[in-house]
């Protein structure tokens, strides 16, 4: 059986097929990505080689190439599993053109793929975003309306929309998973978890956005693409399935605890302007994917941080790499008051 995965030199790609070819013996997989500076090869050179793992430098975007990446997967690929996106909110904030360029052109380039070739599954992997922002009560379920509010969450919203009229119009067999926050191993030190974990190693300060009161509902990544595993082989086409993590917590709350576990002090958190249109706090019910996917998440925050901030302990060398000269010249840019400061390494 050989699926295609794209964006899988990426955090949650990165998780997903090692998860994949460890748990599927008979599984073999092409990863489809073009290397954006969130694009890391080397997050799985060891298993090149080995026959069941193929890595195409390409992008989605282009019809050329992701022809060729269907070919190498046999042709007719069990399934499409879309995970290749622009994925960070401030990135789109600043500039939202590559954002949609991928996150919906890319899209569509892989679901007309996926009718050419007649793949059986394709899974689109989305984020609880797409609702918008909750109060401090309730959750989202699938039902929920959609109401994305920055440029990066309504590009995964259009993305959605594409995937249900491919369902529709084509009968393209598409499933959609809607995740919450990731953390955990090969995350980009932009994003709040391993920036913090980063800074904080290197005795600099960590920004915190507005007040801290914003909240996030966690799931460690391995939890997630079981989620995504789950969906792709026992969801029903034309569905969606919300994956929401076990814990939600405040920004800053989450900061003092990494800083606790550290052993770094609390005042290294520093408030910096708030992100423009922070949606306040995100909280997903899972119920639909517990009672028909036989999924739950299984890593509580606590020991999930602990194993992150392990896993970033053993690895500085690839904190060190994707935290080059292009991520410098973002972070001063981000953070014009805590450059100042210090530069961070
Ligand atoms: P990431 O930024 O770490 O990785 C994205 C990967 O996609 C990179 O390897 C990059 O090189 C690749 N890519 C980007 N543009 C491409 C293109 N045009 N063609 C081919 N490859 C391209 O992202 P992530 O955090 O691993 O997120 C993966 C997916 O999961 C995204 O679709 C995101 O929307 C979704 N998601 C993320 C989270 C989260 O908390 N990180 C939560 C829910 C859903
Ligand atoms: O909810 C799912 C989404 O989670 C995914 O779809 C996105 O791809 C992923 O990037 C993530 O988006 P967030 O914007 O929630 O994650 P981020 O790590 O950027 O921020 C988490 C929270 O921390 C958010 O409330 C903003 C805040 N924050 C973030 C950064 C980078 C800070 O306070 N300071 C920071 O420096």
């Amino acid at each position: 059986m050989q699926w295609l995965v794209t964006g899988g030199a990426g955090f949650i790609g990165t998780s997903f097929i090692r998860l994949a070819l460890a748990s599927r013996p008979n599984l073999s997989i092409v990863n489809l990505d073009n290397l954006t500076y969130a694009g890391h090869r080397q997050n799985l050179s060891d298993l090149e080689g080995g026959g069941r793992y193929q890595f195409l430098q390409g992008d989605i975007c282009d019809p050329s190439q992701v022809e060729c990446a269907v070919a190498l997967a046999g042709g007719r690929p069990a399934a499409i599993v879309n995970i290749a996106a622009e994925s960070h909110v401030d990135r789109s904030i600043a500039s939202a053109s590559e954002c949609v360029r991928t996150n919906v052109l890319g899209t569509q380039v892989l679901l007309d793929a996926a009718r050419t070739c007649s793949a059986s599954r394709f899974l689109q992997v989305s984020t609880d975003e797409v609702y918008g922002s909750l109060g401090p009560t309730g959750s989202f379920h699938e039902r929920s309306p959609l109401a994305p509010n920055s440029p990066y969450a309504a590009s995964k919203a259009a993305a959605e929309m594409l995937v249900r009229a491919a369902v529709h119009t084509h009968g393209v067999p598409a499933i959609i998973t809607r995740g919450s926050n990731n953390y955990g191993p090969f995350q980009m030190p932009e994003k709040l978890i391993p920036l913090a974990i980063s800074n904080a190693e290197a005795d600099q300060p960590i920004p915190l956005y507005g007040t801290g009161a914003n909240i996030r509902n966690w799931i460690y990544v391995e939890d997630h693409c079981r989620g995504i595993m789950a969906a792709l082989e026992r969801g029903q086409p034309g569905e969606v399935y919300n994956l929401g993590g076990p814990d939600e917590i405040e920004n800053r709350a989450l900061l003092a605890r990494i800083l606790s576990l550290l052993g770094k002090p609390a005042s290294l958190i520093r408030p910096v302007p708030d992100r423009p249109g922070h949606d306040f706090r995100y909280s997903l019910d899972s119920t639909r994917a517990h009672a028909e996917l036989g999924w739950t998440p299984e890593v509580a925050l606590a020991e999930g941080l602990a194993r992150t901030i392990a896993w970033y302990r053993a690895h500085p060398a690839w904190t060190t790499q994707a935290r080059d000269s292009h991520f410098t010249t973002y972070y001063r840019a981000q953070y014009p008051t805590l450059h100042s400061e210090a530069v961070p390494r």
